[in-house]
């Protein structure tokens, strides 16, 4: 593997390899073992440059360089702080990030298809830096699926054999668009996908879903007939940094709250042994999530935010140390 940056682009064998080594790095670190991960990534290089505001993302990279003992460096804002300000081009900028030789190169861009870019640039020009995609506009955010995965698997003990329901801004949201592709790869899948009209899912999933067999369906504000029957429910924000339109903003902002939004009462609706997800962050004056429910034992969203170092440790190593010999 030498690029992370399009979640169809694994097969389920290897997404299982690296779910695997996220929970055996796990279990070192809460068995007092933390030393020997700390060998993993000695004297590499982890170099995370971000165009976009974040907290999960990039302190969990930070902190998974950190735990293997990979010097890590973060540029924050890079899109007023790097020469990009002074016109650079993207391919230049690149080609200097990667021309200084981190191991690992984690980049969030605002723009969608932009880490496609990257990867390309970097092979182009023989670098052998690894291209990690955290996130690039309403594209994807490959490591954020690879931890849901993670998460359902540990809260249901299967990632197959699932109902899951993913409601909210399905169109600007990338999270939703990079579990889908995964959840593909599993058996027995099936998905429901809540929203207004105008924040659906875009057909481009839903073409990859019925080519690989997986049974899912759109539907509206009715969404609470469907939660009784769901495994999982994932709810996200309106991702309103991406809708330039600030009255379609406000109105769909009003559409969410009234229309859209996971309270007690739909908790009450759920399975007791369901699980209630969200990526992160939680709009605070929608409350998509609101924050009595949050209280409910079936709220996992924190742990799910959690678990993002096993994951992003685990992808880092195998990036730069190949796959572990279990
Ligand atoms: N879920 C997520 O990507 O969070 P951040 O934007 O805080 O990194």
């Amino acid at each position: 593997m030498q690029h992370f940056v399009r979640t169809q682009d694994f097969p389920r064998e290897d997404l299982d390899r690296i779910l695997f080594h996220a929970r055996n790095i796990q279990v070192m670190v809460e068995t007092g073992k933390k030393k020997k991960l700390k060998r993993r990534l000695k004297g590499k290089t982890v170099s995370i440059v971000f165009w976009e505001a974040s907290t999960r993302t990039s302190k969990s990279f930070i902190a998974a360089g950190n735990l293997l003992g990979a010097t890590v460096d973060f540029t924050a804002d890079a899109g007023i702080t790097s020469s990009a300000v002074k016109g650079e081009t993207f391919e230049h900028t690149i080609r200097m990030l990667a021309g200084y030789g981190p191991d690992v190169l984690v980049i969030r861009h605002k723009e969608q298809g932009r880490l496609a870019e990257a990867a390309r640039i970097v092979d182009h020009f023989r670098y052998k830096t690894c291209i990690v995609n955290a996130g690039d506009g309403p594209g994807q955010h490959p490591t954020q699926a690879l931890l849901d995965l993670y998460t359902i698997k540990q809260e249901l003990g299967r990632i197959g054999h699932i109902r899951i329901m993913m409601g909210g801004d399905l169109l600007n949201g990338r999270t939703v668009r990079s579990l889908a592709y995964l959840l593909s790869k599993y058996r027995d899948v099936e998905i429901v996908f809540a929203a207004p009209d105008e924040l659906q899912i875009s057909s481009d999933i839903l073409n990859h879903l019925t080519e690989t067999g997986v049974k899912w369906s759109q539907i509206g504000e009715n969404f609470r007939e469907h939660l009784p029957r769901m495994h999982a429910v994932y709810w996200t924000r309106l991702q309103m940094e991406r809708i330039t339109d600030a009255s379609l903003r406000e109105r769909l902002q009003v559409v969410q709250k009234e229309k859209f939004c996971i309270d007690i009462k739909e908790l009450a609706l759920m399975r007791p042994d369901s699980i209630l997800m969200h990526p992160l962050p939680i709009n605070s004056e929608v409350r998509e999530i609101s924050a009595a429910a949050e209280q409910d034992y079936r709220c996992v969203m924190i742990r799910q935010a959690e678990n993002g170092l096993w994951v992003r440790a685990a992808l880092l190593d195998i990036l730069v140390n190949g796959w572990p010999n279990y």
